[in-house]
């Protein structure tokens, strides 16, 4: 073997092990959330005393499968109700019909959509508008003085 010869696959060899030491932390970056399973999980969302008897009030959370990279899309809330002493009920704030965020109207008892005019019934359930299906429920739990949700992908279906 010559020495340019002996050169040239030195220089392709150290080139392959710089591509290695800068790709695959790379490609481990990109891949690994994918395969990352962040729902299921019991989070709190504030001490039970927090929330009033009878209110249904907006509760900021974290969507759980989002991707690190999300930034502020990863940003998004329930509606959190005190039903008693011990129950809650929380729902997606996303409208069933295309994900719009849907609002709480405490005098009219009733969800509203501003997208299309989805409509829905204190317990969640379709009043008027697109939407196919009721508001999705998160599971939600008391323990040691916390309000606690049951983590899920945001549930957002379409009819198209
Ligand atoms: S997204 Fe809510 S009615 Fe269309």
């Amino acid at each position: 073997m010559t020495r340019r010869r002996f050169l040239e696959k030195l220089c392709i060899g150290l080139s392959g092990v710089c591509a290695a030491i800068l790709g695959i932390p790379l490609v481990g970056f990109v891949v690994a959330p994918i395969f990352r399973k962040t729902t299921g999980k019991w989070i709190s969302v504030g001490n039970i005393t927090d929330y009033e008897v009878g209110k249904t009030v907006s509760v900021a959370i974290t969507d759980p499968s989002s991707l690190p990279w999300a930034g502020i899309t990863a940003k998004s809330a329930l509606w959190l109700r005190r039903v008693n002493d011990v129950d809650f009920i929380a729902f997606s704030v996303n409208c069933t019909h295309l994900g719009c965020p849907v609002r709480w109207l405490q005098d009219a008892d009733l969800f509203m959509c501003p997208c299309h005019g989805g409509v829905y019934y204190s317990d969640g359930t379709v009043a008027a508008g697109p939407p196919p299906k009721p508001l999705i429920r998160y599971d939600v739990r008391t323990a040691n003085g916390q309000v606690q949700i049951k983590t899920m992908a945001i549930p957002i279906t379409t009819t198209l």
